[in-house]
């Protein structure tokens, strides 16, 4: 039996396909405008951790769209509403169904850990078809700071009552390997896009394109 924990956005839901849901609207910028809103809305999230000024995953995610939308020159009247509500129903990656439910079938435990907020996360899970498959779903808000906080990752932990090296921790998002990595976590970067790697000294112990990689481990 072995303890997968997942980071959510990224990982298992596309943040990319709510805007790639409203590209005809916006326009040929719509990828780099969702590129922009992702880095700013994780930009955002580490400031309000390292000031110690915690609040809601969507105000962040309302607030950098607003920026991202700006920086592109701005996006048609009545689309950010449309794009926040997509936010709620993220598609999942196409593997990541019939990959959970076989872990699940073989007895493995399965959860998420995510900085999202909880009734966010709920509806993607609902959304994507996910409801039931996880023994957990952990979000930063039961301890008012986002990853990378230690304190974050030992939501983990203490859900499971073991230690950091008897979970193994998959994000797509680097930084947050880097963050596991330190906590103790065994890690797999899931680097979907092929980017080069970081954090030379906070390392994966695996990297894989995609999740079907843990049904041959
Ligand atoms: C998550 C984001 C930050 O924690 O990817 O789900």
């Amino acid at each position: 039996m072995t303890i997968y924990v997942f980071d959510a956005y990224g990982t298992l839901f596309d943040v990319h396909s709510a805007a790639a849901k409203f590209a005809s609207e916006i326009g040929p910028q719509w990828e780099r405008m969702s590129q922009i809103w992702r880095t700013k809305h994780l930009e955002y999230t580490w400031i309000h951790a390292a000031t110690g000024r915690h609040t809601a995953f969507r105000l962040l995610a309302e607030r950098s769209l607003d920026t991202a939308a700006a920086m592109v020159g701005g996006v048609p009247d009545g689309i950010k509403p449309k794009l926040m509500d997509a936010y709620l129903t993220l598609s999942a990656y196409s593997e990541v169904p019939e990959v959970l439910a076989a872990l699940k079938a073989r007895g493995d435990q399965l959860a998420i850990l995510t900085n999202g907020d909880t009734d966010m996360i709920d509806a993607a899970v609902k959304s994507a078809g996910l409801s039931g498959v996880f023994d957990a779903v952990l979000t930063a808000s039961a301890v008012g700071v986002f990853k990378p906080a230690a304190k974050v990752y030992q939501l983990a932990t203490d859900r499971f009552g073991c230690a950091p090296g008897d979970i193994t921790f998959l994000s797509s998002n680097r930084w947050d390997v880097a963050g596991g990595h330190v906590f103790g976590f065994k890690t797999m970067w899931v680097n979907r896009v092929g980017a080069p790697d970081e954090y030379p000294d906070m390392p994966a112990d695996r990297v894989v394109s995609d999740l079907r990689a843990l049904l041959t481990a």
